[in-house]
């Protein structure tokens, strides 16, 4: 089995390769090109329902464990736990402007470029930092009976996306991941 921060880290790492593939959408999108609607809503839906339903209530466990263990990162953690809210946010007013435009609606290229520019910032940063301040301290500090109450805090899914046999909702988009590596 692989050791919980690994995994943890794994899972960053795929979130990284899709924010890198949203981006690059979003670069097209900035010098007039067109951008792939049915790859960005894609994206977004696998962050939305997957990595806020899933990784994040994880973690906001792994900090509340860290956060007695490690009264020093108390505030690093609340920050990051706060974060969380914020990026479920952002992903949201995202994916309701992507849809609107998959339906018709008129909305500006500009608040798009926008909405779709603060997610990629605050998601990569936010991961980053956990990736330089937590990840490294929680495989010091945290116990078995920690790990299992991580383990716990939601029911297991199985990764629609990375998760081997892929879902047939996420067809173009495990293309197009494929495509990168
Ligand atoms: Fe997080
Ligand atoms: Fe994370």
């Amino acid at each position: 089995m692989t050791n919980p921060v690994e995994a943890w880290h794994i899972d960053h790492s795929y979130f990284s390769r899709l924010l890198a593939l949203l981006r690059k959408e979003l670069d097209a999108f900035h010098s007039g090109g067109e951008p792939n609607l049915e790859l960005m809503l894609d994206i977004i839906s696998y962050l939305r329902d997957y990595s806020d339903d899933m990784h994040h209530p994880r973690e906001d466990i792994a900090f509340a464990c860290m956060a007695r263990r490690c009264p020093d990162l108390a505030l690093v953690l609340a920050r990051l736990a706060q974060e969380h809210r914020v990026i479920a946010q952002a992903g949201e007013k995202l994916r309701s402007l992507l849809n609107a435009v998959q339906n018709d609606t008129v909305v500006s290229r500009g608040e798009i470029e926008i909405a779709a520019a603060t997610y990629l910032v605050y998601y990569g940063n936010h991961i980053a930092k956990e990736e330089e301040d937590v990840l490294p301290r929680a495989a010091e500090a945290l116990t078995a009976e920690d790990w299992e109450a991580v383990s716990k805090a939601v029911p297991h899914r199985h990764d629609p996306v990375f998760g081997g046999d892929g879902d047939e909702r996420y067809r173009v988009l495990r293309r197009h991941i494929a495509l990168e590596a």
